[in-house]
């Protein structure tokens, strides 16, 4: 079969290799019809996770078609279609029990990092009675691809860790595929306004479709004081971090409201200053986290019923064996306006 693989920093390739087959009886092989390309792939190629050896397949979205099952998987059988999940998570261990999959003692964000993944024609999945979702009848394969790691990790890591409540104003900072998926997912709980701040204008363009009420463009303006007035001084009661760099951390830790929130989403390279001599007399939370996707049956309903449209995150299409090209495009994201790809069979 072909998979893409990493081959160290700044090298990748689109190579013959095994087809995998089970290894332990929980063990399901899935063929793939349709996977992504997440900005965590492009840190891996910069050869910022060095736990990523060379020939490792990259990727940990996608949906596809159960090809084999193990003898002791019991939700799924060879031709189910489903939707794979970016964390691995046996259901059993004490962490899975508190639906805390991310940190499963036998899983969590495995898939492309430290086993094979879905940036290929198949995939080994382990423990996939709880790794792998049935999926929906007639449901659209492209939006559910956003369900595998950016919608949950929107939902759980910003959404849900900042507490958003109806009526509040919050700020995302990011408006990338995550920040998006914050901004989607935000909208379940109708805060009453939410402001989206990038650099970017055409992504911020593309947030004020998705619903964003107000946008700051960082660069041509400056975000605390537009919030600061925005806000008659009070500040955001809830700000969502979706970048990952110190500059957009303390973009928020300027603009949180007292009693208000700060979500950290984004994965830090670098530590952050971090102002508790400003912070400690405003009774904030500050959260973080790694994605659990124990929101995707959830997010799996609201898809079916049409609450939500994750499909509009998709702007570019490509047949998987044209993923190199697929890289280029999304590696340039700005110059070429994408937001996620779509790589299918
Ligand atoms: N916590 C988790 O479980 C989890 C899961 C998936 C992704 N992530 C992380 O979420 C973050 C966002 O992911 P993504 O795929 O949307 O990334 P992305 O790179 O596509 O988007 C980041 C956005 O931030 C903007 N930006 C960069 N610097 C900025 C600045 N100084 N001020 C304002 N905007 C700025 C960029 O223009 C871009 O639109 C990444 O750090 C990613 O690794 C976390
Ligand atoms: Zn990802
Ligand atoms: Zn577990």
């Amino acid at each position: 079969m072909k998979a893409l693989i990493y081959q160290g920093p700044g090298k990748k390739d689109w190579v013959e290799k095994e087809k995998p087959e089970l290894q332990k009886p929980t063990d399901v092989i899935v063929k793939i019809t349709k996977t992504t390309i997440c900005g965590t792939d492009l840190h891996i190629l910069k050869g910022d996770v060095p736990a990523v050896t060379e020939g490792r397949t990259l990727g940990h979205e996608g949906v596809g078609i159960v090809e084999a099952v193990g003898s002791a998987v019991q939700n799924f059988k060879p031709g189910d279609a489903v939707l794979i999940s970016c964390v691995t998570s046996c259901g059993k261990c004490p962490n899975c029990k508190r639906q805390l999959y991310a940190h499963c003692s036998d899983g969590g964000w495995i898939l492309g990092h430290l086993i094979d993944g879905t940036q290929a024609e198949y995939v080994r999945i382990p423990h996939g009675d709880n790794s792998l979702y049935p999926i929906p009848e007639g449901a659209d394969e492209e939006a559910l691809v956003m369900l595998s790691d950016i919608m949950p990790t929107g939902l759980e890591i910003g959404v849900q860790s900042g507490r958003v409540k109806p009526g509040d104003t919050i700020a995302i900072v990011g408006a990338g595929p995550v920040g998006m998926s914050v901004l989607l997912t935000a909208q379940f709980y109708s805060p009453g306004r939410i402001v989206m701040i990038d650099m970017d204008p055409a992504r911020l363009e593309l947030a004020a479709q998705f619903g964003a009420t107000d946008t700051i463009q960082v660069g041509a303006e400056d975000p605390v004081a537009q919030i600061m007035e925005m806000t008659d001084g009070l500040g955001v009661d809830v700000a969502i971090e979706a970048v990952g760099v110190p500059a957009t951390f303390d973009i928020c830790q300027k603009i949180v409201s007292a009693g208000g929130n700060i979500a950290n989403v984004g994965v830090h390279g670098k530590s952050v200053e971090l102002h508790i001599e400003e912070l400690w007399i405003k009774n904030i939370n500050i959260s973080m986290g790694l994605v659990c996707t124990n929101t995707t049956p959830m997010l799996l309903k609201t898809l079916r019923n049409g609450k939500v449209d994750p499909a509009r995150l998709v702007t570019h299409r490509f047949a998987l064996d044209e993923i190199l090209d697929a890289y280029e495009v999304f590696g340039n994201a700005g110059r070429e306006k994408a937001m996620k790809v779509i790589l299918a069979i």
